[in-house]
C-alpha cells in the first residue's frame, strides 16, 4: 500500500506546486503590470508567461494525480464508495474544469487577456476557482491519509464535516444550472457579436 499511495502523493505535490506557482504569477502580474518602471513591467510579462506554462503543466499533472488517486491508493470499492474520496473526485473534476478553461482562455486571447476587462475578470475568477479547489482537494487528502490538514481550524470554524458528501441543496443546483446557461449564451453572443473584440490586437 505505501508504495502505491506514494505515486498519488508525488503527483499531487507536483501539480499543487505548479498550480500555486501559476496563481502566484498571476497575482504578481496584477501587482507589477501597471508599474512606471520598465523593468517591473517586464517582470509582469515574464510572470504572465510563467503562469501560462505552469497552468498547462499543472493541469496535466492534476489529471495524472487524479488517475493515481483513483487506481493506486485504496481498493476501488473503497475509493468509489467512501464519501471523502467521492468529494475529492468531485472537487478534482471541478478543478480540472477551472484550470482547463483558464488555459483555453489564455490560449485564445494570448497576452491580450489583460486588455479586456470582461475577459480579465473571467481569467481571475477561473484562477480563484482553480486555486480554491486545489487547496480543498489537497486538504481532504490529508484527512483521507489520517494526517490532518492545516485547514482543520477553518473547517471547524465553518462547522464543515469532512466526512459528509458535499451536496448542494436542490434550489442552489437549479439556480447554478440557470446561471451557467445564461453565462454560456451571453458568452456566445459576445463572441459572435464581436462585442468582446474591443482592443483586439492579437
Ligand atoms: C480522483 C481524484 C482523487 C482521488 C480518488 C484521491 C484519493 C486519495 C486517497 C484514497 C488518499 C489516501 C491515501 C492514503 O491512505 O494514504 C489520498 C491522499 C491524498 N491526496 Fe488524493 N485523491 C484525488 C485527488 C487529489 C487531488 C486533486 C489532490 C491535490 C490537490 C490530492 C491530494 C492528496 C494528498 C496531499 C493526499 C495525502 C498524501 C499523503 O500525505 O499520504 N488528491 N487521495
Amino acid at each position: 500500500m505505501e508504495l502505491h499511495g506514494m505515486l498519488h502523493t508525488i503527483l499531487s505535490e507536483l501539480h499543487i506546486g505548479m498550480l500555486v506557482l501559476a496563481t502566484g504569477m498571476i497575482i504578481l502580474w496584477l501587482i507589477a503590470a501597471r508599474s512606471r518602471r520598465e523593468e517591473i513591467r517586464t517582470l509582469a510579462i515574464i510572470a504572465d508567461r510563467t503562469a501560462y506554462v505552469a497552468a498547462i503543466a499543472g493541469l496535466a499533472a492534476l489529471v495524472l494525480a487524479a488517475l493515481a488517486g483513483l487506481y493506486t491508493t485504496w481498493e476501488w470499492e473503497a475509493v468509489q464508495s467512501t464519501v471523502l474520496t467521492r468529494n475529492k473526485i468531485m472537487i478534482s473534476a471541478l478543478s480540472m474544469a477551472f484550470w482547463g478553461m483558464l488555459v483555453y482562455v489564455r490560449a485564445r486571447q494570448g497576452e491580450h487577456v489583460w486588455q479586456r476587462p470582461a475577459i480579465t475578470g473571467l481569467y481571475l475568477a477561473l484562477t480563484l476557482g482553480g486555486f480554491a479547489t486545489i487547496v480543498l482537494a489537497g486538504s481532504l487528502g490529508g484527512v483521507a491519509s489520517l494526517k490532518g490538514t492545516i485547514l482543520d481550524p477553518f473547517f471547524d470554524a465553518l462547522k464543515l464535516n469532512r466526512y459528509v458528501m458535499l451536496v448542494l441543496p436542490q434550489p442552489i443546483n437549479y439556480s447554478l444550472i440557470v446561471v451557467t446557461l445564461v453565462v454560456t449564451v451571453w458568452s456566445f453572443w459576445v463572441a459572435r457579436s464581436g462585442k468582446g473584440d474591443r482592443g483586439k490586437a492579437r
